[in-house]
């Protein structure tokens, strides 16, 4: 079955085609444009911008597809498009091109959660690895989840942030350092020079049989701490390389400490993890290898399916119509949807 995916929840705009045959995932097509160059100057998303962009981005997205021959609307079976979470603006654009379409070609639409097009995302080209239960982590922009997957929308949740999401903290702290939006992967790529121990930040919440998250605490001691090193921030870069370092250390200590505590704890034998945060390669070295030490497996996400794509929102609307599941037929979307 030839699947679209459409994904427009906060500031990327991506189209997909995958093919799924006897449970197997073919990437036909994959396609992103990423807004970051235009909000970067303020130091944020502005959804008025993001709306442009998507309105603009998707049609020229599909044409390409078309124009290069990967793509023939009638051959089409199904639309997935992400109806939520995100910025309601973004979510509106994505969804209104996604039920055009649909109506124009008689074919169905089908409204994905985000959230569950990270949860399901560590298996796409691994669908033979897919066993129930697992436990999932997503860590993104706007959330850090750990959640027992029994089966499909089977979830329970063991913990998730009680303030900041993890890339959130990326961001903030990436603002306070001077860098460019999003913080992450630039934090990462400074982090890459500097010394990981050299400042001990707070590990918030590391307490034994806690797997809620905590970052804002964190944020602040940053804050603080270059506060009153102002001078030395902006003068000696080896000091700025270390705390990019050390925050880092800090961020990928907790999910590695919670994680895998949170697998042993509920007897869970593999660990699926995706979400933009999952790009970071610290955070997925120190999970791999604690994964390892404690015989457990883990699936991170390749890191072109962490950061937002279109890909995953295909392939969960596709597995879940695989597994018998009712998907939803998307008629409005919903800025909060959660898991
Ligand atoms: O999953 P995602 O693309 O969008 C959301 O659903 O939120 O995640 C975006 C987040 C941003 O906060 C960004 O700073 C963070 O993921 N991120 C990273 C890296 N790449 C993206 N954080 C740390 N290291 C990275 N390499
Ligand atoms: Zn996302």
């Amino acid at each position: 079955m030839l699947w679209l995916g459409i994904e427009s929840s906060c500031d990327e705009t991506a189209l997909a085609l995958i093919r799924m045959t006897n449970g197997k995932v073919q990437i036909v097509d994959d396609q992103c444009i990423s807004q970051a160059l235009l909000h970067k100057p303020f130091g944020g998303i502005v959804p008025e911008f993001a709306v442009r962009e998507h309105s603009k981005n998707l049609p020229m997205l599909m044409q390409g597809m078309i124009k290069r021959g990967s793509l023939n609307l009638e051959d089409v079976e199904a639309i997935a498009v992400t109806e939520g979470p995100g910025l309601m603006a973004s979510l509106l654009v994505g969804n209104a091109f996604a039920r055009g379409l649909a109506q124009g070609l008689g074919i169905p639409v089908y409204g994905m959660n985000h959230l569950e097009g990270h949860l399901f995302s560590p298996f796409i080209g691994r669908e033979e690895k897919l066993r129930f239960p697992f436990l999932g982590l997503v860590v993104s922009g706007g959330h850090t989840i750990l959640t027992k997957v029994d089966g499909p929308r089977k979830y329970e949740m063991i913990g998730s942030t009680i303030d900041d999401a993890a890339g959130e903290a990326f961001d903030k702290v990436g603002r306070l350092l001077g860098l460019d939006y999003p913080g992450g992967p630039e934090i990462e790529k400074w982090a890459k020079l500097g010394n990981a121990d050299a400042y001990a930040f707070p590990l918030s919440l590391i307490e034994k049989n806690n797997y809620n998250f905590s970052f804002s605490g964190l944020k602040t001691a940053v804050r603080y701490f270059v506060e009153k090193r102002k001078e030395e921030l902006l003068e000696k870069e080896q000091f700025f390389f270390d705390v990019c370092a050390s925050f880092q250390e800090a961020i990928a200590r907790v999910i590695q400490e919670k994680t895998i505590s949170a697998a042993k704890a509920f007897g869970l034998s593999c660990i699926a993890a995706s979400g933009g945060v999952l790009a970071n390669q610290r955070i997925r070295t120190l999970l791999e290898q604690k994964a390892l030490e404690s015989d457990i497996e883990i699936l991170i996400a390749d890191k072109k399916f962490c950061t937002d794509n279109a890909v995953m929102i295909a392939f969960v609307a596709a597995l879940f119509y695989l597994l018998g599941l009712p998907i939803t037929k998307s008629m409005e979307v919903n800025p909060n949807l959660s898991l």
